[in-house]
């Protein structure tokens, strides 16, 4: 090596190596630049050979500089081979670390059509000016039924008809259970809805299902009529199944109402031309409403003569099939994702 050795020479050197170095991404590679500095006709061996060549005084620096490369060199060297073979497990041979490569992503579920729905609900109810309500799954007969003017003989009472967990306590078989446990605690004027779980024993078939949602809503103040039960429940109706919508209210009976009828909004998926969704009737059957029971509002303490109320209770799930055309309930709660994939 014919050029002066100095500390810029050796400093240039080194920057260089230390470049091919970190670059080197695979064993091989990082052999030929050992070679190249550290080998034995190499850089480090030239500039060693090349001492003997300089006046006498300088060698001693020049020889120290020399040796201090080729430690340097070394240990650089050997940390990348260690880092090299670290990564050689994780990663195929002579692949590099791209540490820009995007992390693997867990594949993201989507929103279930039913609590899609509930979200829908609830926003339609505030937006028609209900106030959110809740109230337990595991309710007390009072809740569930004394309190709603289902006197202690009544068929809906039979534990044949009802999930009861102790003598006299059950799973809820309607959220009407939260018309009572909200009146309880607030004066009129109230006007709330509650969505959330109901559960039956029918036996599970392509429209029946244990578990079940429903939507209650429950409007009291002084002089509401059935005019505003039958408003409230159009606009529901239209906000959720869209403008063309007709509602369709069927006398029946409910211990808590009076008068009370059966909901039916016309079928969305032939717009009333009858179709298999609906069984060719053009009508899907929603839930029930009525006026709430004078007994109903005396048992928590507001005075019927003054005030006056409507309730309804729809079911959820029913809207989420009959929207989506999907004939068994099963396919809501069978967890398939070939099913849940399309929503
Ligand atoms: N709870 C009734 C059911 O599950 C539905 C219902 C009917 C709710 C009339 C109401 C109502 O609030 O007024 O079958």
């Amino acid at each position: 090596m014919s050029q002066i050795i100095s500390e810029e020479i050796i400093a240039q050197i080194e920057r260089t190596a230390e470049a091919e170095v970190s670059g080197a991404t695979t064993p091989d590679q990082l052999e030929s630049i050992r070679i190249k500095y550290l080998g034995r006709k190499g850089q480090v061996a030239q500039i060693m050979d090349s001492l003997g060549a300089l006046p006498a005084e300088d060698r001693p620096r020049a020889g120290r500089l020399a040796n201090e490369l080729k430690k340097r060199l070394t240990e650089m060297i050997d940390q990348r081979s260690a880092l090299l073979s670290a990564a050689s497990g994780a990663f195929p041979a002579g692949k590099a670390i791209d540490v820009t490569v995007p992390g693997k992503r867990l594949p993201l579920g989507t929103i279930h059509p039913i609590s899609a729905a509930i979200e829908e609900v609830c926003a339609c109810m505030r937006q028609l000016g209900f106030d959110y309500a809740e109230g337990p799954e595991v309710e007390d007969e009072f809740h569930n039924f004394d309190g709603l003017n289902i006197p202690p003989n009544h068929p809906a009472r039979d534990i044949s008809s009802n999930f009861y967990v102790t003598d006299t306590m059950l799973l809820r078989s309607q959220t009407s259970t939260v018309q009572i446990r909200y009146m309880e605690k607030h004066k009129a004027p109230i006007r709330i809805f509650a969505p959330g779980k109901v559960f039956r024993p029918d036996t599970v078939d392509a429209s029946h299902y244990h578990t079940f949602h429903q939507v209650e809503g429950l409007w009291v103040d002084e002089g509401i009529s059935f005019s505003h039960l039958k408003t409230v429940l159009f606009l529901f109706g239209r906000l959720i199944l869209g403008e063309d919508v007709k509602l369709r209210l069927r006398p029946s009976f409910f211990p808590f109402t009076e008068p009370s009828a059966e909901i039916d909004f016309s079928c969305f998926i032939c717009g009333g031309r009858g179709c298999p969704t609906c069984s060719r009737k053009g009508w899907i059957e929603m839930g029930g409403c009525g006026m709430v029971h004078p007994k109903v509002l005396e048992g928590v303490n507001i005075d019927s003569e003054k005030y006056t109320g409507f309730a309804f209770g729809i079911g959820i799930d029913r809207l989420v099939m009959a929207r989506y055309g999907i004939d068994d309930v099963r396919l809501l709660f069978g967890n398939d994702l070939r099913f849940l994939r399309q929503f």
